[in-house]
């Protein structure tokens, strides 16, 4: 591999349902960790399973420390809480309902910005993206639709945020002269409300300039060598480019090994290679790496210590 994977801050991990996103971001963590970083290992997809491929208890209130594994914390973000918080969020700025009368009269989705789970799971990574305790954060991903929407939304949650901004400028400029007019003035908690909106349009453009910069991010697509999962990787790292996200390393997991006593595992092995051939001649200036089918499920820290110990231990 060109490429180490431990020079980065951010990596995320993405692909198809069932493909090994888990169990690659949660070996990798293994391994950054196993190397001395501080790692974080955070799980946005809403169908938890890192505390299943850890085998220990992890959920979504706080780090967890990871047990048997030294600079190892990992959270599972519940989206849902998120989404209760955030609403209760936006009300908080908008007090007197202006903002969501004059956006939308009753209709309160006016308010949501586009995605509103996807968002609201966003702004949870600011959280991540700007906490210093962290040497290294991998992103256990959803599966890819749901990711990529996460991803795109730096862009369309900063045009939503500045079409608020604007909004409430001008809103408050009325406001405070029909105020004054009639001898009251700008609440501080209006104010307050409006700095808020502020504050997080500036905190999604900086994160917006962190997943963007190659040398800090990286996402490495996970794949099978099967026709349906190449189809879906490479509408992933179409949409990846298109959002300017790093992307140079693919994983095809689950490679049969050659087996020429099991007449199924031969049928296997034939058509698999087919397949890698063309993900080889798609993805040339990729770094790609192929990762065998083990005899038995990669679960637990001795399991993925031992996968990390194939994925990275020739190169770092
Ligand atoms: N190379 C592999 N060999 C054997 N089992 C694997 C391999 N990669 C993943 N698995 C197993 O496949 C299942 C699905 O993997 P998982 O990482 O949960 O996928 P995803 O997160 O993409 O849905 C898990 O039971 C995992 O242990
Ligand atoms: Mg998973």
């Amino acid at each position: 591999m060109s490429v180490s994977l431990f020079d980065k801050k951010f990596l995320f991990f993405g692909g198809k349902g069932g493909v090994g996103k888990t169990t690659m971001a949660a070996a990798t963590a293994v391994r950054a960790a196993d190397l001395n970083f501080r790692t974080l290992l955070v799980s946005t997809d809403p169908a938890h399973s890192v505390s299943d491929s850890l085998d220990q208890q992890i959920g979504g209130e706080t780090y967890v420390e990871v047990k048997n594994v030294t600079n190892l914390w990992a959270i599972e973000l519940d989206t849902e809480d998120a989404m209760r918080t955030y609403s209760d969020m936006v009300t908080q700025q908008d007090p007197s309902g202006t903002i969501s009368e004059f956006l939308g009269g009753d209709d309160p989705s006016a308010l949501s910005p586009p995605g509103a789970d996807e968002t609201v799971a966003f702004i949870q990574l600011l959280e991540y993206i700007q906490n210093p305790e962290y040497d290294i954060v991998v992103f256990d991903t959803a599966p890819t639709g749901h990711t990529l929407k996460l991803l795109q939304l730096p862009e369309m949650t900063q045009s939503w945020l500045y079409r608020l901004i604007k909004m409430r400028r001008r809103l408050g400029g009325m406001m405070t002269g029909f105020k004054t007019l009639f001898g009251g003035s700008s609440t501080p908690s209006e104010q307050e409300a409006f700095d808020k909106l502020e504050e997080l349009r500036d905190q999604v453009e900086i994160a917006r300039v962190h997943l963007s910069n190659a040398k800090e991010t990286e996402f490495v697509a996970i794949t099978i060598p099967n026709i349906m999962a190449i189809w879906e990787t490479e509408r992933l790292i179409r949409a990846l480019f298109e959002v300017a996200f790093p992307i140079s390393q693919i994983y095809i997991n689950q490679v049969q090994p050659e087996n020429p006593e099991c007449t199924y595992c031969r049928a296997r092995y034939a058509s698999q290679q087919e397949n890698l051939q063309t993900i080889k001649e798609l993805y040339s200036d990729f770094d790609l790496l192929e990762v065998p089918l083990f005899e038995y499920e990669i679960r637990g820290i001795d399991r993925l210590r031992e996968l990390s110990h194939l994925l990275y231990n020739k190169t770092n």
